[in-house]
């Protein structure tokens, strides 16, 4: 997937600066992200804007505060459930797999590992 969703120049914060890039998989896609960057960014960048579905009524969610504060952009990463993806920063081979409802594990019988 391409990033041509970033800013890439801002007219007043100037040129988006060179990063290092590496690879995070999104239902075992693989998707470009910037180091450093949160995980949400990363998803936005790529056109990805519903990270997770309600508990009753599967509605898609994804980013409203942006700093940790709602839970609407949760998401199963690494296998770990009710990760607030914009505050969690990417990981070269980080698995991200959408959140249906109540993140459990599966071990507790749940979608996640
Ligand atoms: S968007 Fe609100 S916690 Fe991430």
């Amino acid at each position: 997937m391409e990033d041509d969703l970033r800013v890439m120049n801002h007219p007043i914060l100037g040129d988006l600066p060179e990063k290092k890039m590496v690879t995070i998989y999104y239902q075992g896609q693989p998707i470009l992200a910037r180091e450093g960057e949160p995980i949400a960014a990363a998803l936005l960048a790529a056109g990805i804007k519903a990270f997770r579905k309600t508990v009753h009524r599967h509605e898609p969610r994804g980013v409203f505060c942006a700093i940790g504060r709602c839970t609407d952009c949760m998401m199963i990463v690494n296998g770990k459930p009710n990760v607030r993806t914009c505050v969690t920063f990417v990981e070269d081979g980080m698995q991200l797999e959408p959140q249906d409802g109540y993140g459990r594990r599966k071990v507790d019988g749940g979608d996640a590992k």
